[in-house]
């Protein structure tokens, strides 16, 4: 199969977070937010990653009242507020036709709740897809990847208290109709479910040691959902031509052997990951997971309007992170385990796995698309996929990273297969785009880019810009329009 069952006007591109690219952390009136009291942590340091991505109260204190990149990755990105121009021009080089990123929602209100927007924020956003205009990229913006102000985490206890949603919906309404005519597609939070799976990283919920973890964690999501609902409405009053759409890590889970009680297992983890896009994409909780809130004891305290918002807003598009399939079993301490970003999972022994232990998974992604669209029948959008790997550099400077070219060429064959069965998928975005700093152990070293950033866990580099062979691989890709595969 080869990958001329890609629809015209499909989006081919690159995709990242403002918390891991940009760095200038406190550069032009932006506060600080939750990821930059997020620590750098060694490969041996990550035993438990949890931990390390969920910092109490003290840490953060600690972090917030520490100024400098040094030990903050996050901070210093991969310097794109800097270089921003160079790598816009390097993305018109590549052909990319759209370009997913997030906006840093503390360079627009630094603290959340201040009473009027930052105009320097603003005003780097509206050059930045003003630019991308003018090359024909389209901006995929998605307005809350894993960064809430820092104030709205420490005095507020993030998005498990309500007041956040007005605050959220006010900053939407600011960005929305400043880009009007240069932003179309919107995604509202990125990785939606992750919320309940790393309540800080996703909701900005500290760990407090209170035990009450999951129940804020659910009031935490529910805000969201109402959050994305309410600002998918105001999108739509604001420009008719605006698309809104809901972001899913989706984890697709395999039964560990064909037991039924272990295919039953897989299929109540698929469902649990699915009730987050049902919500958004059909516009209801499931019943999956009010049962799981009765046998956990968590109450989810709602408004009574909170559900008629969720029906009537829901998306136009479902968008999805891919990166690797987990399995499922009824006992799974019979099995050995392999990790994963948010958690680890049963080890597959089909599938081999990243040097950072994901099962590596081309099939899979066929069977996630088909399986999305036949559940929701609305157009799909991979917005995240792509391989964490140490490159090498070699003395002429040059990275022959081979084994993403065959990670991204894999992917897209099976992606072809889905669009050839039928499956309405509007584009693909490679994770990375540039060297980015990692979402979970902050290191820079562990590489997504078809463009290698010199800079190393530490900070020490020019932060100079040099393809790999991905590259050009990719842009041969794009240029065909698959045909390449
Ligand atoms: C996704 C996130 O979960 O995974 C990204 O949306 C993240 O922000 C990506 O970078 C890869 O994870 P990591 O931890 O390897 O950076």
């Amino acid at each position: 199969m080869t990958g001329t069952a890609f629809p015209d006007g499909f989006l081919w591109g690159v995709a990242f977070a403002a918390n891991q690219a940009e760095g200038s952390y406190d550069a032009d009136g932006k506060g600080l937010s939750q990821a930059d009291v997020v620590p750098f942590a060694k490969a041996s340091d990550y035993v438990d990653l949890h931990e390390l991505m969920s910092p109490t109260p003290e840490r953060i204190a600690r972090a917030a009242a520490t100024p400098g990149t040094a030990g903050y990755p996050k901070r210093r990105g991969s310097l794109f507020y800097e270089r921003w121009e160079e790598d816009v021009e390097s993305f018109a080089r590549l052909g990319i036709r759209a370009l997913r990123l997030s906006i840093a929602w503390s360079r627009i209100f630094p603290d959340g709740d201040d009473d009027e927007p930052n105009e320097a924020g603003l005003a780097f956003y509206e050059r930045l897809f003003a630019r991308l205009g003018e090359h024909g990229i389209e901006p995929v913006v998605t307005l809350s990847h894993y960064e809430m102000p820092l104030h709205l985490v420490t005095e507020y206890g993030g998005w498990a208290n309500r007041r956040v949603i007005a605050l959220f919906e006010r900053y939407a309404d600011v960005v929305l109709r400043r880009y009007k005519g240069l932003v179309r597609n919107w995604l509202t939070f990125n990785e939606i479910n992750t919320t309940v799976i790393e309540p800080y990283t996703g909701g900005g919920v500290i760990d407090d040691g209170s035990g009450d973890r999951a129940q804020r964690a659910y009031q935490a999501l529910h805000h969201q959902f109402v959050a994305s609902a309410l600002v998918t409405r105001r999108a739509r009053e604001i420009d008719p031509e605006a698309r809104i759409g809901c972001m899913l890590a989706r984890m697709l889970h395999y039964p560990a052997t064909s037991d039924p009680a272990d295919v039953q297992q897989a299929q109540h983890d698929n469902d649990m990951n699915l009730a987050h896009s049902d919500v958004q994409v059909r516009g209801a909780y499931p019943g999956i997971i009010r049962r799981h809130w009765r046998e956990h004891g968590i109450e989810v305290r709602m408004e009574p309007e909170d559900e008629r918002i969720l029906a009537e807003n829901t998306v136009d598009f479902l968008s999805f992170s891919y990166y690797m399939t987990l399995v499922s079993a009824v006992d799974p301490s019979k099995y050995g385990a392999t990790g994963g970003n948010l958690f680890s999972t049963i080890k597959n022994e089909h599938l081999e796995t990243s040097e950072w232990g994901w099962h590596l998974d081309p099939i899979g992604l066929r069977i996630a698309l088909t399986d999305l669209w036949t559940r929701y029948q609305v157009p799909l959008f991979i917005v995240e996929n792509g391989l964490g790997a140490s490159d090498r550099v070699e003395p002429d400077g040059s990275v022959r990273d081979d084994y993403r070219i065959d990670y991204l060429r894999r992917h897209l064959q099976q992606a072809a297969e889905a669009v050839a069965d039928g499956v309405d998928l509007m584009g693909y975005t490679v994770w990375g785009g540039i060297d980015i700093v990692s979402a979970s152990t902050s290191q820079m070293t562990k590489r997504y880019g078809l463009v290698h950033v010199d800079l190393d866990d530490e900070g020490r580099g020019t932060g100079d810009r040099t393809p790999k062979a991905s590259f050009d691989w990719y842009r041969e890709v794009i240029a065909t329009d698959g045909a390449s595969l």
